[in-house]
């Protein structure tokens, strides 16, 4: 397997992060999420001891673990991950109810059988920040996953976040699918993560229903979900409030479907970035429908970076059946994306990243600031096959009126409103 090429990914993203960091802001962002170490690849341990429980059922409490909020039981639960990988058939670990304090944990395949992780209690990540290599809960190498349960995975974000900006400091991500196949995240709540708080990457077959992911509304790389180089995933009934996404959409994805999601505060739903670095594969087939979106900085997105490190098109999505309530931006296309200037190429104003066949179906609500619709592409590579389709924000305010600010956007408009039909 590729592990030195994923150490040496570590290193890398932590490098990045921390250029852009020293830049300011994290320009760095998707595609940089410290997404996963441990490639690992062997089987799981022969033998491993079956530590507790009959039927593949491994509880952690069993297994020394203490549900006082304060005692490390990191081990308990990366022995239950051990022993129920080993197992054959299905098997479970159990985290009941309780607060379990835990360090990073390495929930790597390939395992024998499928696993259910039921998650009653709560999971504490630990804010001993010398102990992550890359993120706090990682899934690699297993097919067949299920996690679930009412319970919460705390980041307990908030003891750091001050210490990221003012450090600089790479930041742990709480939930990873790396190299995961048929996956279901279910019921669960996340809360405050260190940085995204759940990333589905290189993987595919994976749902996520019925959860809820909250963050501060002011700590940027909280995103909701972030979904790179996967296919065939599906992000449904979920509430997201955070300080960045609610819902992000990185380069190589295909087959994504987001709906029924109740997004603020926040960023909204994106498309992007795309194009920060080289060989960044497509984006094709998304669909974000039955969404709604509250008071966030913007609602539906695609964003590529000016003069992108890689050519790649953007494909095939759809946004439809979506209600925006006081959304600063609600429909922006924006091929000019470059955070605080942090571009990777140089600039001469011509984007390589393509955006072509985008429907806008039934969208409507209010925007908070005039510009309803941005559809910012660049006179290089114009978008085409744009389509505005019964789309009808208002601008909330008194002071101005709705309007659409349009660059190179091709396409039609059909049942709109007359200001924000700005298709050419
Ligand atoms: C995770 O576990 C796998 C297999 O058990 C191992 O190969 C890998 O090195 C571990 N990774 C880390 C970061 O400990
Ligand atoms: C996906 O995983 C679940 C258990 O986690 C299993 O019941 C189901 O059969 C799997 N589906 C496929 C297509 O393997
Ligand atoms: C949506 O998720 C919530 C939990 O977040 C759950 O209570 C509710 O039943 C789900 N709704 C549907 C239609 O599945
Ligand atoms: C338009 O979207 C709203 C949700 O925002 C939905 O209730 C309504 O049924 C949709 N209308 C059509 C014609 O699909
Ligand atoms: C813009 O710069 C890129 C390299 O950074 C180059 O490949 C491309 O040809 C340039 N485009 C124009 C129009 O000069
Ligand atoms: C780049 O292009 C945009 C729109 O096509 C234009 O508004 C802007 O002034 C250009 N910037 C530079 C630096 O040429
Ligand atoms: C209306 O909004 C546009 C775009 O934000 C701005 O340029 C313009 O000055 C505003 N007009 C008034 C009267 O505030």
């Amino acid at each position: 397997m590729a592990s030195a090429n994923n150490a040496l990914r570590v290193f890398f993203i932590l490098t990045v992060i921390c250029a852009v960091c020293a830049g300011k802001r994290a320009g760095a962002k998707k595609g940089d999420a410290a997404a996963a170490p441990a490639p690992g690849g062997d089987a799981a341990p022969e033998g491993a001891t079956k530590a507790s429980g009959a039927d593949g059922n491994f509880d952690i409490s069993k297994l020394g673990a203490t549900g006082d909020g304060k005692t490390d039981s990191t081990k308990a639960v990366q022995d239950a991950w051990t022993s129920a990988c080993g197992a054959t058939g299905s098997a479970t670990v159990l985290i009941p109810k309780g607060e379990y304090l835990v360090g990073p944990l390495n929930f790597t395949g390939p395992c024998k059988g499928s696993i259910t992780v039921q998650l009653d209690g709560t999971l504490l990540g630990s804010n001993d920040l010398a102990k992550y290599t890359a993120s706090w809960i990682e899934v690699c190498h297993v097919e067949n996953f299920v996690i679930t349960g009412a319970g919460t995975l705390d980041g307990q974000g908030t003891g750091v976040y001050t210490k990221s900006k003012t450090e600089c400091k790479a930041m742990p991500n709480t939930l990873v699918l790396f190299h995961v196949t048929n996956a279901t995240v279910s019921g669960i709540r996340l809360l405050n993560s260190k940085f995204f708080h759940i990333n589905i990457d290189t993987s595919k077959d994976i749902t996520v229903k019925d959860v809820s992911i909250t963050a501060p509304a002011d700590v940027e790389n909280t995103d909701g979900v972030h979904v790179g180089g996967s296919s065939k995933v599906s992000i449904t009934n979920t509430s997201i409030g955070t300080g960045d996404d609610c819902v992000s959409i990185g380069p190589g994805s295909s087959g994504v479907t987001v709906s029924g999601i109740v997004c603020g505060p926040g960023q909204g739903i994106s498309v992007g970035c795309l194009g920060r670095y080289k060989d960044e594969k497509d984006v094709t087939d998304v669909t974000v429908r039955d969404c709604v979106l509250k008071r966030t900085t913007n609602g539906v997105r695609i964003k590529s970076y000016e003069d992108a490190e890689s050519v790649l098109t953007a494909s095939h999505l759809t946004f439809e059946n979506i209600k925006m309530e006081e959304v600063a931006n609600p429909i922006i296309i924006d091929q000019f994306y470059c955070p605080e200037k942090v571009c990777p190429g140089k600039r001469n104003n011509s984007s390589i990243v393509s955006v072509k066949d985008v429907t806008f179906r039934n969208i409507t609500g209010t925007s908070s600031t005039p510009e309803a619709v941005s559809l910012l592409c660049s006179a290089t590579q114009p978008c085409s096959g744009v389509s505005l389709i019964d789309v009808n924000v208002e601008y909330a305010g008194k002071n101005n009126k709705t309007m659409a600010v349009c660059n190179n956007a091709k396409g039609t408009s059909k049942g709109s409103l007359e200001a924000l039909a700005c298709l050419v």
